[in-house]
C-alpha cells in the first residue's frame, strides 16, 4: 500500500514536471533575440519591418496583433547572411496593417510584449521625429543620448531619423560587435515607458563604408555589380531602407516626404542620384513637406566650405531642394551643433532653406570654425561643441524644432513657418 501510493505520487509528479516542461519549452525555454530594430521599407500607415538579431538556436517567428484584438498572427521572418558572423539576422516586413494604429508583438516563444505605432494617413496630429547621427564613438555616450530622447519625449515621439555614421564598424569584422552594441541600445534604450518601439530610419555615412568616400575607388571596382555589398556589408545587411541602393525615400502620407540620400558614399552626389532626385522630388511638390537627410553637409559648420562633397552637393543638389520648396535639411558628420539662417541662391533669405543638424549623438565634438574675429562663416545662426539631439514637430504648414544636450537639456529652437 505504501509502495502504491509513493509510486502514484512519482506518476503525478512525473506528469507536472513533463507538462510544465512542455509548457516552459514553448514559452519561455527559447532563446531570446539579442537585439532588434524597426524600420520601414514602404508606406508608414500600412507596414513595418521588423529585424531580429539572434542565435542560431533561436525562433525565426513572431506573433502581433492589433492592439484591443485577442488572436495572435504568426508571422515568420527571412533569415538574412550576416557577413563574418554566425549570427542569425531574421527580417519580416508585415504589411496590410491599419494606419494610426497600435500594434502588439513579440519573438517566437518570449513573454515579452513590445508595441509600435503605424504612421497616420492624413496629418490628423503633429508628427514628432528625433534626428541627429555621428552616433558611436563610444556606447556610452550612445545610450546616454538615447536615455535622454526618451526621457525628454515621453509617449510624443514617432520615429528616429539619423544621418549616418551609425556603429563606425567602417565595414571592418573586427569591428562588427559595433554593430550588434548598437542594435543593442535600440533594444533597450529606443523604447518608450509603454514598450513601444521607435522604429530607426537612417541615411549611410562615411564610416559605413571600407574607404568611406565612392571617389577613394577606381571606376572598375565600384562598377562592379556587388560592390555596395562588398564595400558597405554591414550598414547593406542590416539597414533595411535605403539599404544597398544608399538612397531612396519614404512617403508619410500627404504631409511628409523623407529623402534619405547618399553623399559620394556608395554614390556619387552627382550622375544618377541628382537625376532622380531631382524628379522624385517635383513628383512630390503637393504641399506636401520635404526634408532631405544625408551625412555630409552643404554648409559645414567645422569642415571646410570647400570640400569636394560639399561643393558637389550645394552644386547638384541645393537648387533641387530650392525649386521644390524645401524648407529644412538634416546634415551631419561636422560633430557639432548647427543651425544656419535661411539660405536660398547661396545668401540669406527668409524664403530659403535651414540646414540643421551637424552630427553629434555620441562623438567626440569638434568646434566650430571662425574666423580671426571669432566670427562664424556667413551662413550660421547658431552653432556650438556639443552632444545633441532634435526634437522635429511635423505640423500641416509649419515645422518647429527644438534642441536638447546630451542630457536633455534645451538649448536651442527654430520654428519653420509655412512660405
Ligand atoms: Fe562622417
Amino acid at each position: 500500500m505504501r509502495n502504491h501510493c509513493h509510486l502514484s505520487l512519482f506518476l503525478v509528479v512525473s506528469a507536472l514536471v513533463i507538462s510544465s516542461s512542455c509548457i516552459t519549452a514553448d514559452v519561455t525555454d527559447a532563446v531570446k533575440p539579442e537585439s532588434f530594430i524597426l524600420s520601414w521599407q514602404d508606406d508608414p500607415a500600412r507596414t513595418m519591418t521588423i529585424d531580429w538579431h539572434t542565435a542560431p538556436e533561436a525562433y525565426s517567428f513572431l506573433e502581433y496583433r492589433k492592439k484591443g484584438t485577442k488572436e495572435w498572427l504568426i508571422a515568420h521572418g527571412d533569415l538574412i547572411p550576416v557577413p563574418d558572423s554566425d549570427n542569425r539576422l531574421y527580417r519580416r516586413e508585415l504589411r496590410e496593417l491599419k494606419p494610426d494604429q497600435l500594434y502588439e508583438f513579440r519573438f517566437g516563444g518570449q513573454k515579452s510584449v513590445y508595441n509600435f505605432l503605424t504612421m497616420p494617413e492624413s496629418l490628423n496630429r503633429p508628427i514628432r521625429f528625433v534626428a541627429s547621427g555621428d552616433m558611436m564613438h563610444n556606447w556610452e555616450w550612445t545610450l546616454n543620448t538615447a536615455q535622454s530622447v526618451m526621457k525628454v519625449a515621453g509617449e510624443e515621439i514617432d520615429f528616429a531619423v539619423i544621418g549616418g555614421d551609425l556603429a563606425y564598424a567602417d565595414g571592418d569584422p573586427e569591428r562588427l560587435r559595433r554593430w550588434f552594441r548598437y542594435f543593442d541600445i535600440w533594444s533597450t534604450a529606443m523604447i518608450t515607458k509603454n514598450n513601444r518601439v521607435i522604429p530607426h530610419i537612417a541615411a549611410i555615412g562615411n564610416h559605413e563604408v571600407k574607404r568611406g568616400y565612392i571617389y577613394r575607388y577606381q571606376p572598375v571596382e565600384y562598377q562592379q555589380p556587388d560592390f555596395a555589398r562588398r564595400e558597405a556589408p554591414y550598414y547593406t545587411t542590416f539597414i533595411p531602407f535605403p539599404g544597398e541602393a544608399g538612397y531612396g525615400v519614404l512617403d508619410f502620407g500627404d504631409y511628409l516626404s523623407l529623402f534619405i540620400l547618399d553623399s559620394d558614399h556608395l554614390n556619387f552626389v552627382d550622375e544618377e542620384q541628382a537625376d532622380w532626385l531631382s524628379v522624385t522630388m517635383q513628383q512630390r511638390r503637393d504641399g506636401r513637406h520635404l526634408v532631405p537627410v544625408y551625412h555630409v553637409t552643404a554648409y559645414p559648420s567645422a569642415r571646410s566650405f570647400d570640400g569636394r562633397t560639399e561643393s558637389a552637393i550645394r552644386e547638384n543638389w541645393v537648387p533641387v531642394f530650392e525649386d521644390n520648396g524645401v524648407r529644412l535639411a538634416l546634415e551631419n558628420h561636422d560633430h557639432t551643433y548647427k543651425r544656419t539662417h535661411p539660405i536660398r541662391d547661396g545668401q540669406i533669405d527668409e524664403t530659403g532653406i535651414y540646414f540643421v543638424g551637424d552630427g553629434a549623438w555620441g562623438v567626440r565634438t569638434r568646434v566650430p570654425r571662425t574666423d580671426e574675429d571669432g566670427n562664424w562663416p556667413w551662413y550660421i545662426a547658431n552653432a556650438d561643441s556639443i552632444r545633441h539631439f532634435i526634437m522635429v514637430e511635423i505640423n500641416r504648414h509649419d515645422l518647429f524644432l527644438e534642441m536638447y544636450d546630451e542630457d536633455g537639456r534645451f538649448f536651442d529652437q527654430l520654428h519653420i513657418p509655412a512660405l
